[in-house]
């Protein structure tokens, strides 16, 4: 997709869509929304002899947040179609009202085969919100918007998608906007590389594809580097919980490292731990439900892969190294058992309970060799409990750890990204269900019961000393349902954008 600045009125962009945006009125009974001098509306209503406000009229369009009205111009200016795009009440607009409209033009704009898109960036401060920081917004939300999976569609049906380019109309000097266009556009391609990988099918990425996702990445770029352990080179680092978890497969594990030295250097180092099991069947204890999604069970590598595609190119101001351990979580002969003891690379021996209970055992090795490192802080991305979903539903992460400070900086490059994420405590009582039995640890202590703070408090340890948070993403990196810009039911490349945000921040 391009992003071009442009100085031309809407009226004769050469673009085959134009937009403008109509905020809701307040007041008890919804009316028509007024059209505004600033996004060039109301001159277009007079071009199109007040077509469009009579439209708004006969249609009930309230400008509602996601509410839409195509207009056709019938060659009146240069564009085929003016949009019209609720933004809901100016009390509640935020940069997330943008990224949304900016989602909703890109599907519209594909829907009416356009392959060009004008519309105006109101170069003042809009609610607080700079246009620097609401075009990156809208840049970020028509990428994600434009988004679909289509790599195993039929060659004869391809799903229309049109739209090539957005031309942006701004007053004064245009460099400023270049850049903010520039990190919307990172961070939108980013989170959509991350949903390319966990969209695929188990079959086609298994824990050496992911490996060589992560090669092919890291080569595009000169500041970043990517290490793969093989199965001898696990081994070797008596990596035994992730061994364990991969025994049942046919597949080897792969444990991926990647590394990105800033341009000056920096005192500051993050560690990146993502949970990458590219299938989980659940094991021996085989799940009876949701297995056609356990593909996703990899989201956590794969926001580690899309955060280190945005920062070659972002080049924050701290060291970050990202960790992947990857495996294939399978039933069969060679399987782990319920009963079996494993001794992690912590050196922690861990009595298998539940062989479902996987990704804390591939992630306790992965985070004791990210600890090795003494990061200031360590930060894992997990698909871990689908109490994750029970506790906070599927439009908020929760996040858990042992540094106040770090929660609230994660927190806040959430929201930022318009991914929110809320703390769970880390209650230690409930840490007790793991220390019965013959190992030094169970993998599962307290069934079904608060188990994302539980699966939360198996991980502490093995991050040692350092500070660490942990993002439970069982639910938020995936959409079960088309919303806001999230136009298909898949992935969603939560929380890639947090991430980069909070690099970016540091
Ligand atoms: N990958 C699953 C968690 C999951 C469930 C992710 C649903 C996305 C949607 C994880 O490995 C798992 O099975 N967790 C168990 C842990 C339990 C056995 C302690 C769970 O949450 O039930
Ligand atoms: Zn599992
Ligand atoms: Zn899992």
């Amino acid at each position: 997709m391009e992003f071009r600045l442009i100085k031309e009125t809407l009226s004769s962009a050469d673009a085959d869509l134009v937009f403008i945006c109509c905020f809701a009125k307040e007041g008890e009974k919804p009316s028509t929304p007024s059209l505004s001098k600033d996004d060039q509306g109301l001159e277009l209503d007079k071009i199109l002899e007040g077509q469009i406000s009579k439209t708004m009229q006969a249609r009930q369009f309230f400008g509602k947040e996601g509410e839409t009205l195509v207009i056709n111009t019938f060659g009146k200016i240069k564009a085929k179609t003016i949009l019209v795009a609720g933004a809901g009440l100016q009390k509640d607009f935020s940069l997330e009202t943008v990224r949304r409209i900016g989602g909703k033009v890109a599907q519209v704009a594909n829907a009416l085969k356009a392959a060009s898109v004008s519309g105006v960036l109101e170069t003042v401060r809009l609610k607080g919100l700079s246009p620097q920081d609401r075009l990156q917004a809208f840049v970020e939300g028509a990428l994600l918007g434009n988004y679909n999976f289509v790599r195993f569609k039929k060659k004869e049906t391809p799903p229309a998608k049109t739209l090539k380019r957005f031309l942006i109309h701004v007053k004064g000097a245009t460099a400023p906007f270049e850049k903010a266009a520039a990190l919307g556009d990172i961070l939108g391609n980013a989170a959509n590389l991350t949903r390319d990988l966990t969209n695929t099918p188990p079959s086609e990425l298994n824990p050496t594809d992911l490996a060589k996702a992560a090669l092919a990445v890291s080569k595009k770029y000169k500041n970043i580097r990517c290490k793969i352990l093989g199965l001898d080179e696990i081994k070797k680092e008596k990596m035994g919980a992730l061994l364990a978890v991969a025994q049942g497969s046919e597949q080897p594990p792969s444990f991926i490292h990647f590394s990105y030295k800033p341009p000056k250097k920096s005192k500051t180092k993050v560690a990146l731990v993502g949970k990458g099991i590219t299938f989980d069947s659940g094991g021996l204890n085989l799940k009876t439900r949701d297995q056609e999604f356990m593909k996703m069970d990899m989201a956590g590598a794969a926001t580690v892969i899309g955060v280190f595609d945005a920062i070659a190119q972002l080049k924050p101001n701290v060291e970050v190294d990202g960790f992947i351990a990857a495996a294939e979580n399978l039933p069969s002969g060679s399987a782990i058992k319920p009963g079996d003891i494993i001794t992690t690379r912590a050196g922690r021996t861990v009595e298998i309970i539940n062989t479902d209970a996987e990704g804390r055992l591939v992630l306790a090795d992965a985070l004791d060799y990210a600890a090795d490192l003494n990061p200031h802080y360590i930060i894992d991305m997990a698909t871990l409990t689908g109490g994750a979903a029970y506790a906070l539903g599927e439009l908020v992460t929760p996040i858990l750890g042992n540094d106040k400070k770090l929660i609230e900086k994660v927190l806040a490059a959430g929201k930022k990204a318009g991914e929110p994420a809320w703390e769970l405590p880390l209650v230690k009582e409930y840490k007790k269900g793991y220390l019965k039995g013959p190992a030094d640890l169970k993998n599962s202590g307290s069934g079904s019961k608060a188990s994302t703070i539980s699966g939360a408090l198996f991980l502490e340890d093995f991050a040692r000393k350092n500070k660490w948070v942990h993002m439970d993403i069982a639910s938020t990196a995936w959409a079960d349902e088309p919303m806001h810009y999230y136009a298909e039911v898949g992935a969603t490349g939560n929380p890639v954008r947090t991430i980069v945000h909070f690099l970016m921040s540091l």
